[in-house]
């Protein structure tokens, strides 16, 4: 008897001590733009087929399998934070579930893309789409989050995510992959009921998937808007911008918000967001955008992804110092590259630019 309770007691306290690990301790304080010892790092994409362990896991399941099955979607969410000691873990999934659970599958294609199972064309396609349920739809992600919850055991912060509606939109016209993206914007020009009620179905699809998320306890929220740069800045707002800002306003301050819209320059649009975090792609430089945000927006970025592929470690060591140094004692600072980790990257580098940070003062 007193050893049941001695052994619940200390499995309470290490439970406890790993809650408040540094790593997540620091996420979420920069996070909520607090002081923290050094900048947090996680990277975008960090997950994946740039990890020999993932390949290995990969030549045994297909990708559905990876996201649906808890277990496996569980080690391949911690294999990087395992691996690189980063101080946040990012749910392993895709941003094309959300369709999915809305009535457009999607597969994978062997030469790398993605191929929608339809494409939506026109009104009477968007009038079909499900939106409401789509979180019961999705109970897998759920499963998932809770049983990455207990391993990772607070050793790191937890990221949720999303795609942004312009994004999403941008698939499920295209049908897939595009190597050009035409018909999201096609749409939003010529018939703007119809891009609408598109954008307001992934609207509120989206914010129904995040709110599940935080409620199975995700520390933050991602919103990928990775096409918001295919947009001139002046249709940002009307058709990427504001439903974006109608998601996090519909989340209410439950967690806090990243907003990750890749090439966009419409500040004022970025601005009034809401979000706490805005995501810096490598287009620009972090202190200009630092310069064009409120100070009180933490900022998230921005080494290049290609040197994780071509350059040497000691050249990714100095760029990753460069940005530390810039951005030294500004609360808010979350490290992330510009964009994905490539499939391409060398391990050498990404423990190189682990190092780097980890060793900061
Ligand atoms: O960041 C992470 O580690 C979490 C997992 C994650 C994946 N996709 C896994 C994935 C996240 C956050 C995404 C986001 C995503 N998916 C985006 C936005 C971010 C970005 O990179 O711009 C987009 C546009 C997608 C859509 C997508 N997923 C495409 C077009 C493809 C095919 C091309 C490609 O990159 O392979 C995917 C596949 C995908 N998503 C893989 C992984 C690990 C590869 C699947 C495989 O093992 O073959």
């Amino acid at each position: 008897m007193a050893d049941t309770t001695q052994e619940t007691a200390q499995a309470a306290k290490s439970l406890h001590a790993a809650a408040n690990s540094p790593q997540r301790e620091r996420m979420v304080n920069a996070l909520n733009f607090l002081p923290v010892d050094r900048p947090p790092c996680w990277l975008m994409r960090q997950a994946g087929r740039c990890l020999p362990e993932y390949r290995a896991l990969r030549e045994k399941h297909s990708f559905r399998d990876l996201i649906r099955t808890p277990e496996l979607a569980s080690e391949v969410t911690l294999q990087p934070v395992r691996r690189f000691g980063f101080d946040a873990a990012i749910l392993f999934s895709d941003i094309l579930v959300v369709p999915e659970a809305m009535g457009q599958g999607f597969r994978f294609q062997d030469g790398g893309g993605v191929k929608m199972e339809s494409e939506v064309r026109d009104m009477s396609d968007i009038q079909e789409l499900r939106e409401d349920g789509v979180a019961e739809r999705m109970e897998y992600v759920g499963a998932a989050l809770d049983l990455i919850k207990q391993d990772l055991n607070g050793r790191a912060a937890l990221l949720g995510f999303a795609g942004s509606p312009w994004t999403l939109a941008n698939f499920m016209l295209e049908g897939g992959s595009a190597k050009k993206f035409g018909k999201a914007k096609e749409l939003f020009k010529r018939d703007r009921r119809a891009y609408n009620l598109l954008a307001g179905k992934l609207m509120a699809a989206v914010t129904e998937f995040l709110q599940m998320q935080i409620s199975r306890g995700v520390d933050a929220v991602q919103i990928f808007d990775s096409l918001g740069g295919e947009l001139p800045a002046e249709d940002f707002e009307a058709a990427s911008g504001q439903w974006m800002e109608m998601i996090v306003a519909r989340l209410n301050g439950q967690a806090p918000v990243i907003v990750y819209s890749k090439g966009t320059r419409a500040w004022n649009a970025l601005s009034k967001m809401g979000a706490n975090v805005i995501g810096i792609d490598h287009g620009i430089a972090l202190a200009e955008a630092e310069r064009r945000l409120p100070r009180d927006t933490g900022l998230q970025g921005n080494l290049d992804p290609a040197l994780l592929s071509d350059a040497e470690p000691a050249t990714v060591a100095a760029e990753t110092r460069r940005l530390l140094e810039q951005m030294r004692d500004r609360n808010g600072y979350i490290f992330n590259l510009g964009h994905g980790v490539p499939p391409s990257a060398r391990m050498e580098n990404l423990e190189a630019l682990a190092a780097t940070i980890q060793n900061f003062v």
